[in-house]
């Protein structure tokens, strides 16, 4: 539904995008997640034809954003990052324009409306003149009028940025509810919001995409970095000595130890192989007492710093 090749723009002599290339498709909710000045709403720009890529291809269910972009854009919604609202409008006045603009048909608008309202919590100031609406209720206009239409594509651009928590999940539920009947890409540097709203994560930083997947092998990719918490009763030094010799086993570290004895983090094998199984084992032939063993997990956060400093890194 969304197909993007090799777009790189420069900005003067920099480049916001470099080389980014990558597909969505249909009925996928995808995150575009990254930091600030990643490069994500440069490209959600691109998309619906508001920049020109310096080079590279962008397409909207199969038209040109830069070729055709009357018929790219027929097929999206976009909330940008601050949403354009004529404020002399009411929000219903102010949806309705959106729908018509659009070529909703006109016997199904006022119904379509009330629903969008229904939709973004917006009934209760349906009749409200928008320059007097709080920013986080001007966020909502904005998630309203990137749906008003009913397109197949919805581009959202940091939707959640501004709204009060209780907002900020009733969001989500929306866009996840949007998942259901469309393509929706949305970009967040949240990262609790991407693995709760998307099935896919696009990772991009300093404008190159450097990784993408679903969130959980995202975290599965580099699990191999894994550790194991483990607790045993005895307390001598040897111990941590004896473990680091296990074969596998690439590194241990000492983290405490108080009444119930002492607490260790064990670094699994680089090449991923589950040793839980072993170091238990191990720990329970040497009569050390094994109190405890839990599988330090990595977060989506955890996984983006890395992979955003091995960038770094390398660079
Ligand atoms: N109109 C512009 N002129 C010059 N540089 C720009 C322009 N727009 C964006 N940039 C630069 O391009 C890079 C990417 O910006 P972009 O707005 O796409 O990032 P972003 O991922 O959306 O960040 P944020 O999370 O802060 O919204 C940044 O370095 C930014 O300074
Ligand atoms: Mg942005």
């Amino acid at each position: 539904m969304i197909e993007v090749e090799g777009l790189t723009k420069y900005y003067g002599p920099y480049p916001a995008i470099r080389d980014v290339t990558f597909r969505v498709e249909e009925g996928d909710v995808v995150a575009f997640l990254g930091p600030n000045g990643a490069g994500k709403t440069t490209t959600m720009r691109i998309l619906t034809s508001f920049t020109a890529p310096t080079t590279g291809k962008a397409s909207i269910a199969g038209f040109d954003v830069w070729d055709d972009p009357m018929n790219s854009r027929r097929h999206i919604g976009y909330l940008p990052e601050t949403s354009p609202l004529y404020t002399d409008l009411t929000v219903r006045q102010h949806l309705k324009y959106g729908a018509r603009l659009c070529r909703y048909p006109e016997d199904k608008v006022d119904e379509r409306v009330d629903r969008v309202m229904d939709l973004c919590n917006l009934s209760d100031r349906a009749d409200t003149l928008i320059h007097k609406l709080s920013k986080g209720y001007r966020q909502r206009v904005g998630l309203g009028m990137a749906i008003v239409h009913d397109p197949p594509v919805v581009i959202l651009d940091e939707p959640t940025i501004g709204l009060d928590p209780k907002q900020v999940v009733e969001t989500r539920r929306l866009i996840r509810e949007l998942g259901k009947e469309h393509t929706v890409m949305l970009s967040t540097h949240i990262l609790p919001e991407a693995q709760s709203i998307a099935q896919r994560v696009i990772i991009i930083n300093e404008g190159s995409i450097i990784a993408e997947d679903t969130p959980d092998n995202l975290t599965a990719q580099i699990r191999r970095a894994r550790s194991l918490r483990v607790r045993v009763k005895d307390t001598s030094p040897s111990v941590a000595g004896k473990l680091r010799d296990l074969a596998g086993v690439s590194g241990v570290r000492r983290t405490g130890e108080g009444g119930d004895g002492a607490c260790y983090e064990v670094e699994m094998p680089v090449d991923g192989r589950d040793m839980r199984a072993e170091v238990a084992a191990f720990i329970v032939g040497n009569n050390w007492g094994l109190l405890e063993m839990t599988p330090i997990e990595m977060t989506l956060e955890d996984v983006f710093l890395r992979l955003t400093t091995e960038e770094e890194g390398a660079a």
